[in-house]
């Protein structure tokens, strides 16, 4: 036998091993399960292009997120399903306490209060215009017009309970303005998860079909980043933390680890990944037709998201991957 005293290969020649050298672990505890509520009872209504994935009228929804919690998820991200006649150009839905969302906000607070809601800030899925932030006549997005909506609609989740709001809108200095208000109204101890990240990206299309949410004329790039980019990352993470978010995030996920990885040195904050609807479909859809093994993709996926930094996980895949965690 050839002398070589170093042979990483020793530290693998076994299971019991293997698992003592392991840097990373994939928990229960890291994931955030992203659900769809939508308005009226006794819905679940599949969605195609995500499956095993549905919109929940609140009743049923109470349902599946007991069952997230006695799985051991700790927090659900909740999204609103509006039917076209409830849009505008205003979003006023979603500051309007009686809406179906806020109320299924209360209502899965009362029947699990241990699960941590987390909200949706942003006006695409109330707004007539499919977009973020609120579209003058000439087709601009108004960024200063939009956090005074965002700082409205925040309050109103607040209000409702949730523990953890994401503003998932990218406008500029929507952290500290959110914060600012949530502090005058009381909400000290209402977290920010702020999508601090997030790329102006073709992996969302199976999301914006479920909430039938694509912008009605032009795209997202005058506010989400520009995919060629990661100094931005760094530009916006740190407007973010000056702001007082409480937890950054990086979105989409599988195409991005090297912006997580970038942020994970930059940061003392947790850091959370948005494994989105495109990559869900994506395996899915090759699971589907016996190319890939499904399960087996899924777990490296979610492993590679800890690997590259992330604390926690935003994934429709948490239920399934309690079936093996
Ligand atoms: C919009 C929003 C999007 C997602 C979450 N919030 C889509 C978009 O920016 O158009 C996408 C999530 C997913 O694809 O799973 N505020």
């Amino acid at each position: 036998m050839i002398h070589q005293p170093s042979r990483p290969r020793r530290n693998r020649k076994s299971g019991a091993l293997r698992s003592m050298v392991q840097e990373t672990r994939l928990s229960r505890q890291d994931l955030i399960a992203p659900v769809f509520v939508v308005n009226g009872s006794q819905q679940k209504i599949p969605i195609a292009s995500m499956p095993g994935q549905f919109r929940f009228s609140v009743d049923q929804l109470v349902d599946e997120v007991k069952a997230l919690w006695d799985l051991g998820i700790p927090c659900v991200s909740l999204f609103p399903c509006l039917e076209d006649s409830a849009k505008d150009k205003k979003a006023s839905k979603s500051c309007d306490p009686d809406h179906f969302y806020q109320k299924a906000i209360s209502k899965i607070k009362q029947a699990v209060p241990k699960m941590l809601v987390m909200s949706d800030v942003a006006m695409d899925p109330y707004s007539s215009d499919g977009h973020d932030g609120y579209v003058d006549d000439e087709g601009n997005i108004l960024n200063d017009k939009t956090l005074e909506i965002l700082a409205q609609m925040s309050l109103t989740q607040a209000n409702s309970g949730a523990d953890i709001l994401g503003p998932s809108d990218m406008m500029d200095g929507r952290i500290g303005f959110i914060r600012e208000c949530l502090d005058e109204e009381g909400f000290s101890q209402t977290s920010l998860m702020s999508y601090t990240a997030k790329y102006c990206s073709s992996f969302y299309g199976p999301f914006r079909d479920a909430l039938d949410s694509a912008p009605k004329a032009g795209d997202k790039k005058t506010y989400q980043m520009d995919y060629h980019n990661a100094r931005e990352a760094l530009r916006e993470a740190e407007l973010d933390e000056g702001e007082g978010a409480d937890i950054l995030m990086v979105k989409p996920g599988l195409a991005y680890l090297d912006i997580l990885y970038r942020l994970r040195e930059e940061t003392p904050l947790p850091l959370a990944v948005f494994n989105v609807s495109g990559e869900y479909a994506a395996i899915k859809a090759a699971d589907e037709k016996g190319w890939l093994d499904g399960p087996a993709v899924m777990l490296e996926t979610l492993t590679a998201f800890k690997r590259a930094g992330a604390d926690m996980i935003l994934t429709y895949f948490a239920k399934e991957a309690c079936e093996f965690l």
